[in-house]
């Protein structure tokens, strides 16, 4: 299996498999992605005929620029499994699996998949939002390096965690940012882009506008959306923004000046410039380009 190429993943908005009306706004949409969801925004009455539409709704996909994710009910529920292979069956770009608790959960989802003939293109997401995930991040992170485990995402599941917890919800999330602190740097240690999770209260676009700002500066790709009202925020947020293009492409023209070829550190507008700040503009310029095509 190869490594998948990087695309923007800075809206990812959950769709309820069981909302008509809501499916039915997808390809107007202008998010990154969709994850449609199968486990907690459809009721347990719900459930069997939100996994029988899956093949209609992927049947009718028209639009490749954004990905469908399908989010399965827990392999430990009566639903998970078969959930799994309905999901298989549709070739979506992921599966996001919930209440990950071990690098066990997403092997053993992954040898489903190869059992089943999925393409290697169908990937796996993951939700960080158990404690026990918490305590097991790092070895979970790590299956990120090895492209045969498809684990490609993780997904903070905020409201999961403060529910297992007990932790005070704040408007500046200050009891919950280690955490996510933590799901960046397990992240970037095993290659994988990170989600940050949603933001509940869909009418108050300042505060939502403020968490995706907070979000992209603690490192993280994108958020989770519950509504489309929050898209073009996220978009805007977890793009580069102008003058940090600006930046990045000063950094380039100034090492590919004759005097500086070969040089480990130069000086720019007065700041010393070295070889990893190149590296960090190259990587936020292909960002640029891939969120513009
Ligand atoms: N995806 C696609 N369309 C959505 C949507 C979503 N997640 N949420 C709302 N819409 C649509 C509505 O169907 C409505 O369409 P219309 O203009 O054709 O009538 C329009 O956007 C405006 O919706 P609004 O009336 O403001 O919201 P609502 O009361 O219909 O729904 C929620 C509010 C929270 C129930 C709904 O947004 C939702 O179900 N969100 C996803 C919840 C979820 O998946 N949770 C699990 C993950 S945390
Ligand atoms: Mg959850």
């Amino acid at each position: 299996m190869t490594a998948e190429p990087s695309r923007p993943r800075r809206s990812v908005l959950y769709v309820p498999a069981s909302n008509d009306k809501a499916l039915a706004k997808i390809r107007s949409l202008a998010c990154d992605a969709v994850v449609i969801d199968l486990e907690d925004a459809v009721a347990p009455a719900d459930k069997l005929s939100a996994r029988e539409k899956l093949a209609g709704i992927f049947a009718g996909r028209s639009n490749r620029r954004c990905e469908m994710v399908v989010r399965i009910n827990a392999l430990s529920s009566e639903w998970g499994a078969d959930d799994l292979l309905a999901a298989a069956k549709c070739a979506p770009d992921a599966i996001l699996l919930p209440k990950v608790d071990t690098p066990r959960d997403i092997l053993e989802a992954g040898d489903v998949l190869d059992d089943n003939f999925a393409p290697d293109e169908v990937k796996l997401w993951a939700m960080m939002e158990t404690p026990k995930a918490l305590l097991n991040i790092g070895p979970i992170a790590e299956l990120g390096r090895d492209p045969a485990s498809r684990l490609v995402c993780f997904v903070a599941g905020t409201n999961d965690l403060v529910k297992d917890t007990g932790i005070l919800t704040t408007p500046d999330r200050r009891y919950l940012v280690p955490w996510l602190m933590q799901m960046v740097v397990a992240a970037r240690a095993g290659g994988l882009d990170l989600l940050d999770g949603v933001f509940n209260d869909f009418s108050d676009m300042d505060g939502f506008a403020r968490e995706c700002t907070e979000a992209a500066a603690m490192g993280f790709d994108g958020k989770s959306l519950i509504h489309p009202a929050q898209i073009e925020a996220a978009n805007r947020a977890f793009a580069p923004s102008p003058e940090a293009i600006a930046e990045a492409g000063a950094i380039k023209d100034a090492f590919a000046l004759a005097e500086n070829t070969g040089k480990a550190v130069i000086a720019l507008n007065g700041k010393m410039v070295e070889q990893l700040h190149l590296a960090q503009a190259e990587k936020l310029l292909a960002k640029a380009a891939a969120v513009r095509a």
